[in-house]
């Protein structure tokens, strides 16, 4: 028989609520959050940073660094700790997002960071994962995937409200044609594309609310 855990995966291309829903069930389960598109910004910060212009040179740089995962329930953020050093707004915004998107085809880079990813799991308080490829590679044991989708324009008016907030200026045909440009990208990539897992349940969240979004994987939660 099949192992289940108790981690709910959701996948989905940007701008489509994915961590806002991750943070709304943990918060309804008590369970931890993984943000696994942070680790993809990391590496695409450092590249952009330090220069590292190969992936040999990124992987080196990430097997020889102190990486922690942060989940920070109260603020609903996901952080991440590299040799004592705390990101987090350094990699929300749309330059570190195109890197990620561009190194995320590299397969050597995605294995480097499964053990990362995976190991975000403790079965004592069960995860949330939110990225492309949870349901798919990362967690296929996951008791519940769950894909959202949403119009390209509804997303990327999400993105830019999630800017603003931040204080960054947006021009909204700009950000629209990045988006449009990534999830391209992350669907056609060769390794780990962006699609449903074939056990997943597609919610498309363009007319949804928030709370029931969350209330319609609670009512498939609660089925299982
Ligand atoms: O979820 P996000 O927008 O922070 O992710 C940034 C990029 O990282 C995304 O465009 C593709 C890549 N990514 C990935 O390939 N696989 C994941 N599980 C998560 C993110």
């Amino acid at each position: 028989m099949k192992e289940v855990k108790n981690i709910i995966t959701i996948d989905g291309p940007s701008g489509v609520g994915k961590g806002t829903l991750a943070f709304s069930l943990a918060e309804k389960l008590g369970w931890n959050v993984l943000d696994s598109g942070l680790i993809y910004r990391l590496t695409g910060y450092l590249s952009l940073k330090e220069k590292l212009n190969s992936p040999e040179d990124i992987i080196f740089h990430l097997n020889h660094s102190k990486i922690k995962l942060l989940t920070n329930l109260k603020e609903k953020i996901c952080e991440i700790e590299i040799d004592e050093v705390v990101l987090g707004n350094e990699l929300r915004n749309e330059v570190v997002a195109t890197k990620a998107s561009e190194i995320a085809k590299v397969p050597e880079i995605r294995n480097a960071i499964i053990k990362i990813q995976r190991n975000a799991y403790d079965a004592k308080s069960g995860l949330i994962a939110d990225g492309r490829d949870m349901g798919t590679v990362i967690f296929p044991e996951a008791i519940l995937k769950v894909f959202l989708q949403a119009s390209p324009e509804v997303r990327a008016e999400r993105r830019a409200n999630q800017l603003k907030e931040k204080g960054m200026d947006v021009i909204m045909h700009d950000l629209l044609k990045l988006i449009e440009q990534r999830d391209k990208d992350d669907m056609n990539r060769k390794v780990s594309p962006l699609k449903p897992a074939q056990d997943s349940i597609l919610i498309d969240t363009s007319e949804l609310s928030i709370k029931e979004v969350e209330e319609k994987v609670m009512e498939n939660y609660k089925k299982l």
